[in-house]
This record gives structure tokens, sequence and C-alpha cells, in this order.
């Protein structure tokens, strides 16, 4: 592509896909893109508007009539929905618990999956999701499917919630993480699995920049390739 490779990351929640996405994207100068913010912003303007999460047509229609938009920020990057910071509140617990229910439409699937591909269409991009790999971007030159077990994944929500002042009970949170993983690769439309060409990488026991630096090995191969 004209700005360099299309970089898909995809894997359960909390596997680290975004904090290793920005680092990967700083490194290369590539665009980073988080499509999961793209779904907890539509289901926090759901949440907001008082519709309720089985109405799939009002839903849909909140898809297709919001404009989504990124801005950089140090380090990490500010999201909007019509033009208003949702950041923050999109971290919620009442959009974490709701996300999954929300990105199971399928013309929701359609819309933002559109809007990706669009943002991706030049390359020189790092997009982390669920169905990166599988559905937006079936042909990006590389594919990292990360993953980790799941108490390591509830244990890295803990450390970070306790960080923004919060304390949920560990228990509470594996089992959070263990119902939207269920949701989200059980789900009809582009289902959370890996993609046949994917790199699988078991982060339980790797430190951020471990992970970074093995997808680092990946995209050097490639543009090395070429
Ligand atoms: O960061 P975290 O693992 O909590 O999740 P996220 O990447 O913010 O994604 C939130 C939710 O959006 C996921 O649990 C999926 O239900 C949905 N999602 C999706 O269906 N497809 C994507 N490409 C990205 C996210
Ligand atoms: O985007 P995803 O939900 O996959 O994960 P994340 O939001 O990047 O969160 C992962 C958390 O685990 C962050 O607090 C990271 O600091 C931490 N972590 C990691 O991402 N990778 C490791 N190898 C070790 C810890």
């Amino acid at each position: 592509h004209k700005n360099g490779l299309q970089v898909a990351i995809d894997g359960p929640a909390s596997a680290g896909k975004s904090t290793v996405a920005k680092l990967v994207a700083k490194q290369f100068g590539y665009i980073y893109c988080d499509t999961g913010a793209m779904y907890r912003a539509i289901t926090l303007k759901a949440i907001r508007a008082g519709i309720s999460l089985d109405n799939d047509s009002e839903i849909s229609k909140i898809a297709k009539t919001t404009s989504i938009t990124f801005a950089p920020d140090q380090g990490g990057q500010k999201v909007f929905i019509d033009g208003q910071e949702i950041t923050e509140a999109i971290r919620q617990e009442d959009v974490t618990n709701s996300v999954s229910a929300v990105a199971a439409i399928g013309e929701v699937r359609q819309e933002l999956s559109a809007q990706q591909q669009s943002i991706a269409k030049d390359g020189g991009i790092v997009m982390d999701g669920r169905d990166i790999g599988t559905a937006v971007l079936p042909k990006a030159e590389v594919k990292i499917f990360l993953i980790a077990s799941v108490a390591e994944r509830a244990q890295r929500r803990y450390k970070e919630n306790i960080q923004k002042g919060i304390n949920t009970p560990l228990d509470e949170l594996q089992l959070e993480i263990e119902a939207r993983d269920y949701k989200d690769s059980h789900r009809k439309i582009s289902p959370l699995t890996k993609a046949k060409d994917a790199v699988e990488i078991d982060t339980t026991s790797l430190s951020i920049q471990q992970v970074v630096s093995e997808i680092a090995k990946v995209i050097n191969q490639k543009l090395n390739a070429n």
C-alpha cells in the first residue's frame, strides 16, 4: 500500500492489543486505529439515548449517522463522537458490559467495518480489534493474534482499575472477561477467531516490550521481503 503495510492485531479482551499496537505504530511511524473504541462509542451513544440494547434497528441507525473521529494525544489518542470527546466515558463499566451485544448487530458491524476499511486503505496502519485479520482487512500483510491466560488478563484489568481508583474484585473481572470472550467468539457475524495466516503470540509471561519486539520482527521480515 501507498503508505506502508496493513498490520492487523486481534485477540481477546486485555491480551494487550491496544498497548502494543500504539507502540508498534509509533516505532514504524504508522497510524494507530482502535476499532474497539468505535464499537464502544456507538454503545455509549445508545446508552445515553436510553435505547434498549436489543433494539437492533435504532442502534444500527446510530452507527450509520454518528461521526467517530480520533485525534492523537501524547502516547495515546482521544476519541470523539459528533465532535464531543468521549475518551474516558467509553471505558466505563456499563459500556464494557454492553459493548459485545452492540457488536453482534450485523448492520453495526457492516457500517463500522466499512469505515475501518476506508481508514486503512492506504496502509501504514496498525489496527486492533477482534475481526481485523479475518474480516476487515483479510489481505493485511501482517496479522498478529495475541492471547494470554484469563487469570493474567483479569490481573491486568485489576491493576489498570486500581490506577483509576476503581476496586472491582479480581474474580468479578475474570467473570466479566470470560463472558465477553464467550459472546465475542460465539456471535454469528465475524466472531473472534485467529486468521489462518496470523502469527499467534502468547503474552501471558511476556513484557510489553517483548511483545512489541516480536511484532516488529514480523513486520521487518515482511518489509525486507518486499
Ligand atoms: O480493550 P478491550 O479488550 O476491553 O476491548 P475493545 O478492544 O475496546 O473492544 C470492545 C468490544 O468491542 C469487544 O469486546 C467486542 O465485542 C467489540 N469489538 C468487535 O466486535 N470487533 C472489533 N474489531 C473490535 C471490538
Ligand atoms: O487492548 P486489549 O484489551 O487487548 O489490552 P490493553 O487495553 O492493551 O490492556 C492490557 C493491559 O495489560 C495494559 O494495562 C498493559 O499495561 C498490560 N500488559 C500488556 O498489555 N502486555 C503485556 N505483555 C503485559 C502487560
